[in-house]
């Protein structure tokens, strides 16, 4: 979502503007600009598009260097993506950048109207600028006239602003989106949406809490929270490297990011498994006795590893697991309460619907678990238990090697729990241990299948619409590839379970619709082979992925088959995401869509 960037250090700073806003790039934005002071002057350049054109007019124009300067790149919510509606926003005085969204920006837009306000862009980020440069019309007091403007606004935001003449203040506010302040390793501050924008600068950084301001000068800073007390902040030692946002040989981050897997599987793996001894362990606070079921919510791909984890927590742990996306579950009425262990599962550890499920779990008693990605981000500290993932920084918007992590961290938990209620023996404990850490050498051996996988990508890539089924943890792994498909090809792909097809979607079928099946040689394998009879008696273009000895009984029948390497049932989940991750991206190359930022999406969601 969108990236904020702020630097006050009285030396020329749009090089720094402009690097950091490369680094928040992988979060997804459709314009950017930047603004500077110096001098009593403001210089302001925005384009609509990729940075390179806010470059290109930065070069073009001539560039009007400043000691302080604030950077955006903007994900549309309030307006098109057009140059008039990138930040910077001025407004008289108030040069300001936002992330998230103002809920309250009509009335608040109606009033300034009525009031005589010239609006001249459709945001409602110069909405937050017309308050700031009227109160300060009212109060010289800078830092009690933006909190008395800022108080009057609902909704999410992280906000960085300069005032016109104070070219020695750079003030950050945030309520619902993150927003962190960097200490400059030599003489400055910084301000930004992730501590990654500010590697380049700082190490030393303060994740400022909800409702947090900041008045920073080259100095010093000064932090109040939204009671307006001077509060101080723990100046946390982050080692982010920008280096890790190299793609090495790949040609897109998505493709080095699922070539990692193998490896940031078994880092997250050797995490919560002793490999000598075969134990799980787990969070020694964590005790599921203590409840009576497991609540799990999240968005995205990261929901799709929760319902993933509902087939293996039920069995394992035999307790009633609830699965739902975060948007829907935190506007409905859930019967939650101390009994039920609420396990929020994000990459980012931001996103704004699964973090205001978390709150909402915690306000009615319930403990919070994360499993997340990022361990300094607002859910891994507002949980009650974390269990980390391991995949390192993932830059491409499609997830991938987070996804792996998730569905590791969630096999192991099952496996815990299941010994801590007593369903799993020690031995059925040590027997899925074991499976699970032939992992890495597994998914490495999925890659086998790359040539057969680009085969069909080209294929795909001449379509409108695929279907994906599966049936158990398949059906999750169906809905995970349609999900890959359509947010980096944006061809339309819905996953089903298999045995659904029959009560209407199977009417979609004939030889102009491809369909993927996920049947590895599981229980429900015979069920699966079923559906591919009903599907091929009724002409459809199948492509079936199993095993070795499935795939030749298919090949037979005069279908398609791509032979994966034999797993357990358990495992089955890992080893079939790797062709449905490969297929999405070899279409999505040979279509040439932007893989690693696909259009309108964001890696990091913090609006609702
Ligand atoms: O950061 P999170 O894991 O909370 O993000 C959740 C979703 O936005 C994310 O998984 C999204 O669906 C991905 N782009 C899918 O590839």
């Amino acid at each position: 979502m969108c990236g904020i960037i702020g630097i006050v250090t009285g030396h020329p700073v749009v090089t720094g503007l402009i690097s950091s806003l490369k680094l928040l790039e992988y979060r997804g934005y459709d314009s950017a600009g930047i603004a500077t002071m110096q001098d009593g002057q403001v210089w302001r350049e925005r384009a609509a598009g990729k940075l390179a054109n806010l470059e290109k007019k930065i070069k073009d124009d001539g560039v009007s260097e400043g000691g302080i300067g604030i950077g955006h790149t903007r994900w549309a919510t309030h307006g098109a993506p057009t140059e008039g509606n990138a930040h910077p926003h001025i407004v008289d005085n108030v040069i300001i950048v936002h992330n998230g969204i103002i809920e309250n920006y009509a009335e608040l837009r109606d009033e300034l109207i009525k009031n005589g306000a010239n609006i001249q862009s459709q945001t409602d980020t110069e909405v937050i600028g017309h308050l700031i440069s009227n109160q300060l019309k009212i109060d010289s007091n800078i830092e009690t006239a933006v909190q008395t403007a800022v108080g009057r606004l609902t909704g999410a935001f992280a906000l960085a602003i300069m005032i016109k003449g104070e070219e020695n203040l750079l003030i950050g506010a945030r309520k619902g989106c993150p927003l962190v302040v960097g200490i400059g390793d030599v003489e400055g501050h910084y301000i930004g949406s992730d501590a990654l924008a500010l590697s380049p600068f700082s190490r030393q950084i303060i994740y400022l809490e909800e409702g947090d301001f900041v008045f920073a000068t080259r100095q010093n800073f000064r932090v109040f929270d939204q009671a307006g007390t001077l509060v101080t902040r723990d100046v946390n030692h982050v080692e982010v490297q920008s280096a890790t946002m190299d793609k090495g040989n790949h040609k897109h981050f998505m493709a080095k990011e699922f070539f990692e897997q193998p490896d940031v599987v078994q880092k997250t793996l050797s995490h919560y498994l002793d490999m000598k001894s075969n134990q799980v362990t787990l969070d020694s606070k964590l005790d599921i006795s203590k409840f009576e079921r497991i609540v799990m919510v999240s968005c995205g791909t990261a929901y799709l590893a929760a319902c993933v984890a509902k087939y293996w927590l039920e069995e394992n742990v035999n307790m009633s697991v609830e699965v739902d996306v975060a948007s829907e579950f935190r506007y409905r009425k859930p019967a939650l309460n101390e009994k039920c262990l609420f396990v929020v599962i994000s990459q980012s550890g931001e996103t704004a619907d699964s973090l205001a499920a978390l709150r909402m779990a915690k306000n009615k008693g319930c403990t919070t678990l994360a499993i997340v990605n990022v361990p300094t981000s607002t859910m891994a500290r507002e949980a009650d238990i974390i269990l980390p993932t391991f995949a390192g920084i993932e830059v491409c918007v499609a997830s991938t090697k987070a996804f792996m992590c998730q569905i590791s961290v969630l096999a192991a938990l099952s496996i815990g729990l299941g010994v801590q209620i007593g369903r799993l023996s020690h031995a059925d404990a040590t027997s899925m241990a074991k499976q699970l850490a032939q992992l890495p050498r597994l998914i490495n051996d999925c890659f086998a299948v790359e040539k057969d996988i680009v085969k069909l990508a080209h294929e795909i890539a001449n379509v409108e619409h695929v279907l994906f089924l599966g049936r158990n943890t398949s059906y999750p792994i169906a809905m995970e590839g349609a999900l890959k498909l359509k947010e980096i090809t944006y061809i339309h792909a819905e996953g089903y379970a298999a045995g659904e097809l029959k009560h209407g979607p199977i009417a979609l079928v004939d030889e102009n619709m491809p369909l993927i099946i996920i049947a590895p040689d599981n229980e429900v394998y015979e069920k699966t082979r079923s559906n591919i009879e009903e599907i091929a008696a009724r002409g459809g273009d199948i492509t079936v992925l199993t095993t070795q000895k499935r795939a030749k009984e298919i090949q037979k029948l005069g279908l398609k088959a791509i032979a994966l390497p034999d797993c357990s049932s358990f495992l089955a989940p890992f080893i079939y995401t790797v062709p449905v991750q490969l297929l999405a991206y070899h279409t999505a190359v040979h279509m040439g869509t932007d893989v690693d930022q696909p259009r309108n999406l964001a890696k990091s969601v913090t609006v609702e």
